[in-house]
């Protein structure tokens, strides 16, 4: 959808002084704003329960923003305004009478503007507060026209199908699913969102993107950070829950789709719940077969030294979480029968970095002779998402030279400078404003894709691993996870030390 400037905009944002609005939405904000995105009629209400005043406020966003901002520096003059649209409020979210204090203000500002503006009310709070701010916002009835007013939920979505399924219901009871965001912040990554250019904008890689042509796709997506004191949601979630239900999983989907037919937002989820639907489902021999899990130990990584998962605050000595997960999935469907999706994720891995591999069969018959041809690769498309953020595609070239040697060379094609990319959240907050819901994810996908992951994770549960932990830090991870694709013939794919992938000068 083209992007316009916003009409009169109100935002609640639930857990205002937390780290999310502080690092995240609030920077945000401000570059939609420096961008020229928002309107004037502009309000963003911080809601949290400790002191401040609008103006202690103000400064502790500003912070943030000069922190964690891809635009450190461009405060001058600007901000002066745009902070003015920002003020605090301390309300407890358990009692009415912080529902009928937004009420209020949104009476004032309809005054005000002589206008119904739209209202965005943000749950960056628990998870588990999420529910009761909902149900009051309802009996506020201040959610009322579906076409303006909008719930915004980070993940976790639900902690299992069943209370997924739950959570669904009673939002479903209360509001309009347009009206229900649930972000999942990878989609609003430039990169991600140039998947679907990437696919459905050349005709040129459809003839070839099926299990004729594919040998198989990977996705890594691995972390140099450790739990980081995340302990008390960790030991809750787990790798599984925390990145491959949600992130890789719409990873997933976003390579192995069909076609949609238009890019309404309907019409792309659907195409995608079709792709969680075609996944196998595992068994328990599946589960053993085509699932790893690790957790970290103590070690060092870059020189840092890196605490055992289990030594983290509010974290068991004995937890059974894992920090690590590799699973090598199948979308059961005529386009994909038998082609492995490996996919991984962990903490304190040796390298930040998102990455999906597409990997093309070999040819099938090597004319060259044997001298000429010992580099030979078959060819590979690798996207990646960050922290490099470029696409390049492997083909076998002559060497310069008289003799007819071949070797693999990347055709790169690099975004420009990662401070001029809107970051996942600008993204994602002006589509919300602007009632574009094609990024967010919809009931029966969050559905869809914990039917993917309950059987491994219930099998997980029922047989706590012997052997946690697995791995040190700055590894990458297991070595059950090597096997897991070394028994297929492969290995996973890493940019840049991976042959042939020699990294471009910037
Ligand atoms: C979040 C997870 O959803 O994604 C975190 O809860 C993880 O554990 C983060 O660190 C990774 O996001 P990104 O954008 O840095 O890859």
């Amino acid at each position: 959808m083209a992007k316009t400037q916003t009409s009169p905009t109100i935002i609640f944002i639930f857990g205002g002084t937390g780290d999310l609005a502080h690092r995240k939405l609030m920077p945000a904000l401000y570059n939609l704003y420096l961008d020229n995105y928002l309107c004037d009629k502009l309000s963003i209400i911080g809601i949290g329960r400790s002191e401040y005043t609008n103006d202690s406020y103000r400064q502790y966003i500003k912070e943030g923003i000069k922190e964690f901002s891809r635009r450190k520096e461009e405060i001058n003059g600007q901000w002066d305004v745009f902070s003015q649209f920002i003020e605090y409020m301390r309300l407890d979210l358990g009692k009415n009478e912080a529902y009928q204090s937004m009420a209020d203000f949104i009476k004032k500002k309809e005054e005000d503007w002589k206008a119904e503006p739209t209202i965005v009310y943000y749950m960056s709070v628990a998870p588990q507060l999420a529910p009761t701010i909902s149900q009051k916002l309802y009996e506020a009835k201040i959610t009322t026209n579906p076409a303006k007013s909008r719930i915004v939920f980070e993940k976790p979505f639900g902690h299992s199908l069943e209370s997924a399924k739950e959570l669904n219901t009673i939002l479903g009871k209360m509001f309009k699913e347009e009206q229900i965001y649930r972000i999942d912040h990878y989609l609003g990554k430039e990169t991600v969102q140039n998947i679907l250019a990437f696919r459905f904008a050349n005709a040129l890689f459809e003839p070839v993107w099926n299990k004729h042509y594919i040998d198989h796709v990977q996705i890594t997506a691995a972390e140099t950070v450790s739990v980081e004191g995340r302990g008390n949601y960790y030991e809750q979630a787990g790798a599984l829950r925390d990145m491959v239900q949600n992130h890789i999983l719409q990873l997933l989907c976003m390579i192995a789709m069909e076609a949609p037919v238009s890019f309404n937002a309907d019409e792309i989820r659907n195409k995608k719940v079709d792709v969680l639907n075609a996944i196998r489902k595992f068994n328990k021999t599946d589960v053993y077969k085509n699932a790893v899990r690790g957790q970290y130990g103590s070690g060092w990584l870059k020189g840092e030294e890196i605490k055992s998962y289990r030594l983290e605050p509010n974290v068991t000595p004995k937890s059974p979480v894992e920090t690590f997960a590799a699973v090598k999935f199948f979308v059961d469907n005529w386009r994909w029968k038998d082609v492995p999706f490996y996919v991984r994720t962990g903490k304190a891995l040796t390298e930040k970095i998102s990455l999906i591999t597409i990997q093309f069969k070999p040819s099938p018959n090597y004319a060259f002779p044997k001298e000429a041809t010992e580099t030979w690769r078959p060819n590979r498309l690798t996207i990646s998402i960050q922290p490099e953020m470029d696409i390049r595609l492997r083909f076998q070239a002559k060497q310069t030279g008289p003799s007819m040697n071949l070797q693999p060379v990347d055709m790169v094609y690099r975004y420009a400078n990662e401070e001029d990319q809107p970051e996942a959240y600008e993204t994602l907050l002006l589509d919300i404003i602007e009632g574009d819901a094609t990024l967010f994810m919809r009931a029966d996908q969050v559905e869809a894709a914990w039917e993917v992951i309950t059987p491994i994770l219930e099998i997980w549960h029922s047989k706590p691993p012997v052997d946690f932990p697995n791995y040190s830090p700055g590894t990458w991870g297991p070595e059950d996870s090597e096997a897991l694709i070394a028994q297929d013939g492969h290995h996973w794919v890493t940019l840049p030390i991976d042959e042939g992938n020699k990294k471009v000068p910037k």
